[in-house]
This record gives structure tokens, C-alpha cells and sequence, in this order.
């Protein structure tokens, strides 16, 4: 898998700072690391909304009424991509470039009806259109555009998971859209604060999940009624979250991911017990940090999938990169750029580039074990093109009309979703791609 596009070593092992540096630039990263904490204590979860309770009344918690996915037909824009053949040799999808798409998304704001209201863009009053005309172009091939019909037709009587956090909600939501072009979804099931949610395309008798486990394994998180953290997330390192293992071996594709949430403070258990934390000062712990926690999980994680004799295929999904510029999340951030990037104009963050080389580093471990044990197991390493697109976010478009009575107004941004329809579109059409031809 390649991983030579942004300057950092990849061989970080043991010592996972990954820049020779003075004491100054290690407090730096320190802080950074910390103030990553906040960030998703802000824009990773449902807590998206609850984090932001003095700015936003509760209300904002109650879930998108998605279970009537009623669909109106809009003209068909892709026939170009379907006419495409799809690659003969092998190639690297996840190298390339973005490139110009004239003929734009396949589903809008008023064809879907499953857009959670902090992406829709389109209808938050996002001014500027041209990020929803780019298509993601591998570099040695063309991949052709999701064929929703041809994917529902594949897909009859499978069972679809998407595992993880609210950027896997992000991709569900993608997902929805494009397939209720063919048909509407019906949601079928959803947990009691609809984290985890269940569709089935009834004609196809194929469902799709997204599964709320944001760390993969089992942790206690303490909020007060308005979503406000009361005390430190405490994380079973030993102890895979239930809530997808349970369901495992029923569902024929998965896609698991991890990430930021480690970034948050907590206190790591082993064995039930303590065994250390995650930035916890004044409670005489062994501040083992999300690295170790990190590589712990993804070990634990992959030490199920190798073994368990599935019989479909399982993809993990690499780190995606937020796009914050002049400040972060909390010190007046944004992401203001119109076009995406040429390949090599930007630069994976450090504590990034730290959480993609666990991730790489354990996925090789896994691979080895994973193929001759038979069990099909893929990178999807959307890092890049998505490194590639800091036009794709909702920035203060998170808000419906941020701007009608103050042009001036200090709205939160997030760079770190996308809008729908958006990049996010893409990653779907290489998971078709994976999935049709390895
Ligand atoms: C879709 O977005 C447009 C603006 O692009 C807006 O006028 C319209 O109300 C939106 N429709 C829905 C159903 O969100
Ligand atoms: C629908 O698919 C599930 C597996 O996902 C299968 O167990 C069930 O029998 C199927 N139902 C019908 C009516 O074919
Ligand atoms: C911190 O923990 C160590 C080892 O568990 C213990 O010996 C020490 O007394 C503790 N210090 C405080 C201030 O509690």
C-alpha cells in the first residue's frame, strides 16, 4: 500500500514523535494533542450536537426523521462513467488526482432526504457550488461511477455495516443517497439515541447499518442530560465493543474505522483494571497515551477478524483529515477554499500522520495472517483524496444560514465532515470498485 505522499517517516515505531525537535516544538505538539481532544469532543459524535449546547438549543439532538426516505426522481447525470470499463490490471485507486466532473452529483439536497441538516449544505445556503463538480481519477485508471441498480442487484440479500464514528454516519448517509436513486430505504432499526441505525432496501432485501462504536472497544462514557462529559471516558483495552461483535457474523460487509476519539482524554483498563490513562493530570496515572491505546485496539480488533472465519469482505478505513485554517475549532478555524488540492499541495497534520502509520503498521500485521487464514481483508485508504479536498466541508454552512442576520457572525466551522452531496461521494465508488474486482 502506498504511503509516500506526505513527508513524515512511516517506520515510527517505539517512539512515535514522529520530527527530531526542540523542547519548544514538543510542547507544541503536546498542546496540539490536547486541544485535538476538545476538537472531538466537539465534532465526533452525536455530542456534535451536544458540545455545542450553549450555542445551540438542545433540540439540535433529536434525530433526522429519516425512517421516509421519499424520493423524487431527478434526471440521471452519470450516464458518461457507467460506459467506463473497469480497470484490466491492477492499480493504486488511492493515488490520483481530483478532476473536473461536469456533469456534477448524482443526488441533490431534494433527491435525498437522509442528509443530516449540519451537512446539507446546499440547503444551509452554502453560496459557492463548484466542489460538487470533481471526480476522484486514480492515477494508472478510471474507476467507473457507483452504479446504484447494478450495486442493489449484487448486494440482494447481504447485509452492509459501516463501524465506527460520525464519519462513518457521514458515508451511510453518502451511501443512502446515491442507492435511493433505485430505491427508497426504510429504516428499520435504530438504538435509543439513534447512534446505530438499520435500513433495508426492501425489493433487494439488502440492509445497510451504520453501527455507533467510535473506539471499537467497550467504553463507559459519562454525560449529564445536556450531552456535557461529567468524567473520564473509561476504555477496555481487552475488551472488543459487544455491539458489533455480536452482530459480526451476520453481516457479509463491513467497514470498520478508528481514530480521533483517541485523541479524548480517558483512563485505560485492562483486565478491569487500571492500568493508565490518556492526558489525566492530577490522578497519579501512568499516562500511557492514545498511541499505545491506539495500536492496543486496532491489535485486538484485528486479532478477531483474522480468526473468525468470515466469509465476506472486511475493509478497514484509514484516518481522515480535517481542514482547519488560521485557528482550530475553537480559535475561529475555517475552511474557506472553493477547489481542492493538487496532489503534494497539502500535508497530512502530525498527529495524523501518527494514527495512519498504527493503522498501516497493524493492517500489514493483520493482512499476512488475514490471507492465509482465508478471510478477505482490504485497506481502504481514503486519507489522501480526502487530504485533497478541504472544499468539501460544511464549514459554517454546519448551520442553516449562518449569516442571515449577521454577515459578520462568529459561526463554529467544521472541516472535518463533508457536505452531502460531497467528496464523501467518492469513497463509495471505490468501495464498489474493491468489491467488484479485489
Ligand atoms: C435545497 O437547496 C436549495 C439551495 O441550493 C434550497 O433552496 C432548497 O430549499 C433545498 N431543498 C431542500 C429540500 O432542502
Ligand atoms: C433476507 O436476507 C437475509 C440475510 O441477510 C436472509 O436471512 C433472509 O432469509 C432473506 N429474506 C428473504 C425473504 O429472502
Ligand atoms: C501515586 O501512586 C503511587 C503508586 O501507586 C503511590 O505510591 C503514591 O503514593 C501515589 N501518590 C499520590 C500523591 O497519591
Amino acid at each position: 500500500m502506498r504511503a509516500d505522499w506526505y513527508p513524515s517517516s512511516s517506520s515510527v515505531s517505539s517512539s512515535w514523535f514522529p520530527r527530531k525537535n526542540s523542547h519548544y516544538q514538543l510542547l507544541k505538539f503536546v498542546v496540539c494533542i490536547f486541544l485535538m481532544g476538545l476538537v472531538f469532543r466537539l465534532f465526533s459524535s452525536r455530542s456534535i450536537e451536544n458540545s455545542v449546547v450553549v450555542q445551540t438549543p438542545f433540540l439540535e439532538e433529536t434525530p433526522v426523521v429519516d425512517d421516509e426516505v421519499k424520493v423524487k426522481p431527478v434526471p440521471d447525470h452519470n450516464v458518461d462513467f457507467r460506459k467506463i470499463k473497469p480497470p484490466k490490471g491492477k492499480c493504486d485507486l488511492f493515488t490520483g488526482d481530483w478532476i473536473p466532473n461536469p456533469s456534477g452529483p448524482i443526488y441533490t439536497n431534494e433527491s435525498c432526504h437522509v442528509i443530516e441538516p449540519h451537512q446539507n449544505c446546499m440547503k444551509n445556503g452554502r453560496p459557492d457550488s463548484g466542489y460538487l463538480f470533481w471526480r476522484w481519477k486514480p492515477r494508472d485508471c478510471e474507476i467507473p461511477r457507483f452504479d446504484a441498480k447494478k450495486f442493489l442487484e449484487l448486494m440482494k440479500n447481504k447485509q452492509w455495516a459501516l463501524i465506527g464514528d460520525s464519519i462513518q454516519r457521514n458515508h451511510v448517509q453518502s451511501l443512502l443517497c446515491i442507492l435511493s436513486k433505485v430505491e427508497d430505504a426504510v429504516m428499520v432499526y435504530h438504538d435509543e439515541k439513534y447512534s446505530s441505525k438499520r435500513w433495508l432496501f426492501p425489493s433487494y432485501n439488502f440492509t445497510l447499518s451504520v453501527i455507533w462504536s467510535p473506539f471499537l472497544v467497550e467504553a463507559a462514557t459519562f454525560e449529564d442530560i445536556n450531552g456535557v462529559s461529567t468524567a473520564d471516558i473509561q476504555l477496555h483495552l481487552d475488551k472488543l465493543d459487544h455491539i458489533w461483535v455480536d452482530q459480526y457474523q451476520n453481516i457479509d460487509y463491513m467497514i470498520f474505522s478508528g481514530g480521533k476519539w483517541f485523541f479524548k482524554t480517558a483512563i485505560y483498563y485492562e483486565n478491569n483494571k487500571v492500568v493508565g490513562c490518556h492526558y489525566c493530570p492530577g490522578q497519579n496515572l501512568t499516562e500511557l497515551g492514545f498511541v499505545y491505546a491506539y495500536r492496543k485496539v486496532l491489535e485486538l480488533v484485528y486479532n478477531h477478524i483474522v480468526k473468525s472465519n468470515h466469509k465476506g469482505m472486511i475493509f478497514f478505513r484509514m484516518i481522515t483529515p480535517d481542514h482547519f485554517e488560521n485557528g482550530e475549532w475553537f480559535s475561529g478555524g475555517t475552511c474557506t477554499r472553493s477547489v481542492p488540492f493538487k496532489e503534494g499541495e497539502s500535508n497530512l497534520n502530525d498527529i495524523d500522520v501518527v494514527l495512519r502509520d498504527i493503522e498501516l503498521e497493524e493492517f500489514k500485521k493483520a493482512e499476512a495472517v488475514a490471507s492465509k487464514n482465508k478471510v478477505n481483508l482490504k485497506l481502504f485508504d481514503t486519507t489522501h483524496l480526502s487530504l485533497l479536498r478541504p472544499d468539501g466541508h460544511p464549514g459554517p454552512y454546519r448551520h442553516f444560514h449562518p449569516f442571515a442576520k449577521d454577515n459578520n457572525a462568529k459561526v463554529q466551522n467544521d472541516c472535518l465532515h463533508w457536505c452531502l452531496p460531497g467528496p464523501i461521494d467518492s469513497w463509495s465508488d471505490l468501495v464498489m470498485e474493491m468489491v467488484l474486482n479485489g
